[in-house]
């Protein structure tokens, strides 16, 4: 694998996505096996926004795999208070091995990863979240088995989750349906990029307002807060704009009968998902927040071992 960099599951051909799988796995089965993979190597950790899953994986990642991580808030850092990135990213290169940074505009990722000479990670920005995604998708691979020719439902804001898992099931061999409310879309420009993925995979991306279509025989549903992080003004708007978007249910009933349910977390219980649902055996929530760090730790070992 010849990457710098993870900003996106669309820069990964699915024999890499597969490959990082089968590290993960093997992490996953035998952490001892890994315990000097990054021995003396630092990740330095650029958060714009809260974290508790990402900060954490990231964080315990390094430590089992013999490093160490830097918690940088963008509040402490000179960053927020507008040192060029351009620099920043300079100056990092000099300390650390890897990157891994969490920021509203998907362009601070963009060039941080233009300009520095070490790795740099997406750990979400506004546009895109594929950390989650991949282990999204890594955790459906451990329940379900062979994903070709499977089908993910993806229930409510057209966002970075919908966006990055749209990116990944092609990579996968999966067919993904979206369902939001009307003016709730995804970009179009990822759907652009997502259709010519699957249609080179012989996969399908189908963009509805329906739940019941999208939801109809799915392997996986998943859903999503209907305010992300940087939307807390539209928060009162999005309530009413997406009353009824709730995955209960009467919508896990139209999927597959052994249909497996993910949320990338934090939810909200009564909101985008009902408590029977998130709560109930089908429910795999707490596999993916433990799977965040196997699948990190083996993107990590890929990028920063050299
Ligand atoms: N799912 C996820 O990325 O969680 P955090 O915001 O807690 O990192
Ligand atoms: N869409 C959510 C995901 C949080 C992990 C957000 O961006 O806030």
């Amino acid at each position: 694998m010849t990457h710098k960099d993870f900003i996106e599951i669309h820069d990964y051909s699915a024999d890499e996505v597969r490959e990082i799988f089968e590290i993960a796995r093997d992490m996953k089965a035998n952490r001892e096996k890994y315990r000097d993979a990054l021995k003396g190597k630092t990740l330095a950790m650029i958060f714009e926004k809260s974290s508790t899953r990402t900060r954490v994986s990231f964080e315990v990642g390094m430590f089992q795999m013999g490093g160490h991580a830097l918690f940088l808030s963008s509040r402490d850092i000179q960053i927020g208070r507008g040192e060029p990135i351009y620099d920043s990213a300079k100056v990092l290169s000099r300390y650390v091995d890897g990157i891994m940074a969490r920021t509203f505009a998907h362009k601070t990722v963009t060039e941080l990863a233009e300009y520095a000479s070490v790795p740099v990670i997406n750990g979400l920005t506004d546009l895109s979240h594929p950390m989650q995604a991949m282990t999204d998708y890594f955790t459906a691979w451990e329940h379900l088995g062979d994903l070709k020719g499977r089908k993910l439902a993806y229930i409510g804001d057209g966002n970075n989750m919908a966006h990055s898992l749209m990116f990944g099931a092609s990579k996968v061999g999966m067919n993904i349906s979206i369902a939001t409310p009307p003016s709730y879309a995804p970009d179009p420009m990822i759907i652009a990029q997502s259709q010519g993925d699957a249609d080179y995979a012989g996969t399908k991306v189908t963009i509805t307002t329906s739940i019941d279509e999208a939801v109809r025989d799915a392997d996986v549903v998943e859903t999503d807060v209907w305010a992300s992080m940087g939307q807390e003004a539209e928060a009162k708007q999005r309530q009413k704009d997406f009353e009824g978007w709730m995955v209960d249910a009467r919508v896990m009933s139209l999927a597959k009968k052994d249909a497996i349910f993910m949320h990338c977390l934090p939810a909200h219980r009564g909101e985008e998902v009902a408590g029977e649902v998130i709560d109930s055996p089908q429910s795999v929530i707490y596999d993916e927040a433990e799977n965040r760090l196997h699948v990190q730790k083996a993107i990590m070992y890929v990028l920063m071992r050299k």
